[in-house]
C-alpha cells in the first residue's frame, strides 16, 4: 500500500513530484524515492534517489538536485508489504539502467515470474515483488516491443494488484502507467500529463482528471494522453473536475493535523447537516434523488466497514434498531470471505473516511454478487472509488483529513448515519415526533462539540496518569461501548499503550482479573437507562483497587472519589451523546501521545488508507 506520482511536463517536474509525495504520505510512510530522466556522466540516464523514512529526509537528500530541470520523473512513498523498509527495497526499481518503474499493489504471482527472471539471467537488488515488474519490463523490450507493448504484455502476466508507472530511457518525453485493483488517476494538465495515486496530488497543477479504470493503461508521450484497456483498444474515460481545494489540508496554527482535526469537528459536523435537515425532519434526496422509493421498501441493513469506520456502523446499529430496522455490522475483511444469506430488500452501507479501503471495496463487490439489493456510501472523499462503484452515497464532508488516527472523520460518520437513520426508519417504527426530538439534537450537536472541545485543557490534565502505564481498559454500554472501543484504539493507535475495550457487562467474565492500580480503567457514563448497571461495574472495579477515570453525564450522579475521578461531560440526549462522548477520549489520548513523544500523526506502522488486504 503506497503512494505513486509520475509527470512529464515542458517544465521541471522534481518539485511537483515531492510535493504530490507529501500528499499522499497518507497512504505510506516507511521509504520514498525518485527517478528523474537525467543522463548522468557516468552513462546512467535516470537520477534516481531513495531514502529510509519520511518524504522530509527524501527531500534532504534531494537538496543538492532541487535545480534539476528534468521535465520527467517518477516517484513512490512506501509501506512495506514484500520486504523491509531499506534503501534496496524502496521504490523506484530499475532494470539494467533503462526501465525505471513505481508500484502500488501486491503481485501474488511474483515467486514464480522472479524465477524465471533470475533463469533469464536477471539480478535482483531488491525483496519485493515490484521487482519482477521492472525486469518483464525490460525483458520484452529486449524482445523488440514497444514501451507500451512491453508493458501490456507484463501487466497481462500479473495476479494481484497493481497501479505502476514506467519510465524507459530511450524515451524521455513518455511515461506508461497501468492499473487493476490499486487507484490511479491521470492529470490532464496544459503543460504535461501526470499520474497519482489520487487527485490530491496533483491540485498544484490541475483540477482536470481521467478515472483510470481497472485494466486501463495510459500512455503519455509529448504531452498526448492515451487512454486504453489491457488489449490495447482506446477507451473513453469522462473527464472528471475536482472540487477539492489545495488549501484545506494546511496545519495552519495547530501542532498536529490530529489536534487541528479534533478542533475542526464543530465545523464539520455543520457541513455534515447543512442543507440536510428543514424544520423537524430530515430532507427527503439526502443521498439521492430516488432514496425514499427505495428506502420505503427496505427490510434490512447491512453495514460493512473497517477501523474507526467500523465503530461507527456499530453505534449505527442501536439506532437504526431502536426504530425498528434491522441491521447487521460486520468488519469488511471478514464480510468478504465468507458465504452470506441475502436478506430481502437489504441496503449495504459502506463506511468509509478515504472511500479506498481495499477491504471494503472488496466486501462491497462480494456483496453485490453475492445478491444484495442495493448499496450506498457514506465516505468523506467524493471522488473515491467507494463513491464510484455505489448505488447512492451520503457524503461526510468533513474535508481533507490528514492524521492517521480519525476523528473528525467518525464524529460526522456519525451524523451523517443518523440522518441517514431518520430518512430510512421513518418508513419503520420513527415517529414524526422522534424524527423531530433527533433533527432538534443535530441542531445543537455542532455547539455542544465546540464546548467539550474548549474544556481541551481539562482532559489534557488527566493524560499524565497514562504515560508511565502499559495496558488500560475502556468500559461501555450499549451505543457507548462501540465508543469505548475507539477510545480504545486511539489511545493504542498513537501512545503504543495497550488498550482494550469491554462491554462493561462482560467486565466480570475475564478482564476483572487484570485490574490492579497499574491498569486504568476508564468508562463511558452518559445518563441513559444503563447507567445503573454501569455503577455497579464501577464499583467492581474499585473494589480491586483498581482506578478509575469515568466520562460521565454531568446528571449521572456518581460519586468522585480517590479511586474513581469523575470528568463531568455536557448533559446531553442519549441518541447523540456517542458523538459527544468520544471526544474527550480522543484529546486524552493525543496528550497522552504528546507525553509520550510518539509520532502523532504518523504513528509507526500505519498507515491513512490502506489499500492492502
Ligand atoms: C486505517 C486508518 C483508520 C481507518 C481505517 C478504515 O486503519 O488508519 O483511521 O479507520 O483505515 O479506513 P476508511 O478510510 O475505510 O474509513
Amino acid at each position: 500500500m503506497c503512494g505513486i506520482v509520475c509527470a512529464v511536463s515542458d517544465k521541471p517536474v522534481l518539485p511537483l513530484l515531492i510535493e504530490g509525495l507529501k500528499k499522499l504520505e497518507y497512504r505510506g510512510y516507511d521509504s520514498a524515492g525518485v527517478a528523474l530522466y537525467d543522463p548522468q556522466p557516468d552513462g546512467d540516464q535516470f537520477a534516481r534517489t531513495r531514502s529510509v523514512g519520511r518524504i522530509a529526509k527524501l527531500e534532504s537528500a534531494l537538496a543538492k538536485k532541487q535545480d534539476s530541470l528534468s521535465s520527467a520523473g517518477i516517484a513512490h512513498t512506501r509501506w512495506a508489504t514484500h520486504g523491509k523498509p531499506t534503501q534496496f527495497n524502496t521504490h523506484p526499481h530499475v532494470s539494467s539502467g533503462k526501465v525505471a518503474l513505481v508500484h502500488n499493489g501486491i503481485i501474488e504471482n511474483y515467486q514464480g515470474l522472479r524465477d524465471e527472471l533470475i533463469e533469464a539471467g536477471y539480478v535482483f537488488s531488491s525483496e519485493t515483488d515490484t521487482e519482477v515488474m521492472v525486469h518483464e519490463i525490460h525483458r520484452q523490450l529486449s524482445l523488440g516491443h514497444d514501451l507500451l507493448e512491453a508493458v501490456q504484455s507484463t501487466v497481462k502476466k500479473l495476479r494481484g494488484a497493481y497501479a505502476i508507472g514506467v519510465m524507459n530511457a530511450d524515451e524521455p518525453r513518455r511515461i506508461i502507467g497501468a492499473r487493476s485493483g490499486s487507484p490511479m488517476v491521470v492529470g490532464i494538465g496544459d503543460n504535461g500529463g501526470y499520474i497519482a495515486s489520487d487527485m490530491s496530488a496533483l491540485l498544484s497543477v490541475t483540477h482536470d482528471f481521467y478515472v483510470l479504470e481497472d485494466g486501463d493503461i495510459v500512455d503519455i508521450q509529448d504531452g498526448k494522453i492515451t487512454l486504453t484497456d489491457i488489449n490495447l483498444k482506446p477507451v473513453k474515460r469522462a473527464v472528471f473536475t475536482s472540487q477539492q481545494s489545495d488549501e484545506a489540508a494546511k496545519l495552519g496554527e495547530y501542532r498536529h493535523y490530529m489536534l487541528k482535526e479534533i478542533h475542526e469537528q464543530h465545523q464539520a459536523l455543520a457541513d455534515t447537516l447543512e442543507g440536510r435537515i428543514s424544520g423537524t425532519h430530515v430532507l427527503e434526496g439526502i443521498c439521492g434523488a430516488d432514496d425514499q422509493a427505495l428506502f420505503s421498501q427496505l427490510e434490512a441493513i447491512q453495514i460493512i466497514a473497517c477501523g474507526t469506520s467500523y465503530y461507527a456502523g456499530l453505534v449505527a446499529k442501536h439506532w437504526f434498531e431502536k426504530y425498528g430496522m434491522p441491521c447487521q455490522v460486520e468488519i469488511a475483511s471478514e464480510f468478504r470471505s465468507r458465504k452470506h444469506v441475502v436478506p430481502n430488500n437489504c441496503l449495504v452501507v459502506t463506511l468509509s473516511q478515504s472511500g479506498e479501503t481495499i477491504d471494503t471495496l472488496g466486501a462491497l463487490k462480494v456483496a453485490m454478487e453475492a445478491g444484495f439489493a442495493h448499496s450506498l456510501s457514506v465516505c468523506n472523499v467524493p471522488e473515491s472509488s467507494l463513491v464510484r462503484e455505489s448505488d447512492l452515497v451520503l457524503m461526510t464532508r468533513a474535508g481533507p483529513e490528514i492524521g492517521v488516527a480519525s476523528t473528525k472523520a467518525f464524529t460526522t460518520q456519525l451524523a451523517a448515519l443518523l440522518l441517514l437513520v431518520c430518512a430510512v426508519c421513518r418508513h419503520k417504527n420513527l415517529s414524526e415526533e422522534q424524527q423531530a426530538a433527533i433533527v432538534t439534537e443535530l441542531r445543537e450537536l455542532p455547539a455542544l462539540a465546540a464546548k467539550v472541545v474548549s474544556r481541551a485543557s481539562e482532559f489534557e490534565a488527566l493524560a499524565e496518569q497514562f504515560s508511565d502505564k502499559q495496558h488500560a481498559l475502556f468500559l461501555g454500554r450499549g451505543s457507548h461501548y462501540p465508543i469505548a472501543m475507539e477510545g480504545a484504539l486511539k489511545l493504542k493507535e498513537i501512545s503504543y499503550i495497550h488498550a482494550e475495550a469491554y462491554a462493561a457487562g462482560e467486565l466480570k467474565h475475564g478482564p476483572l482479573a487484570l485490574v490492579d492500580e497499574n491498569m486504568p480503567v476508564v468508562a463511558v457514563a452518559p445518563n441513559n437507562s444503563l447507567l445503573e448497571k454501569l455503577k455497579v461495574n464501577i464499583e467492581a472495579v474499585k473494589a480491586r483497587g483498581g482506578k478509575m477515570l469515568v466520562f460521565a453525564d454531568e446528571e449521572a450522579d456518581i460519586e468522585n472519589d480517590k479511586n474513581c475521578q469523575i470528568i463531568k461531560i455536557t448533559a446531553v440526549d442519549n441518541i447523540i451523546s456517542p458523538i459527544i462522548f468520544i471526544i474527550p477520549l480522543q484529546l486524552l489520548a493525543y496528550y497522552v501521545a504528546l507525553i509520550k513523544g510518539t509520532d502523532v500523526d504518523k504513528p509507526r506502522n500505519l498507515a491513512k488508507s490502506v489499500t492492502v488486504e
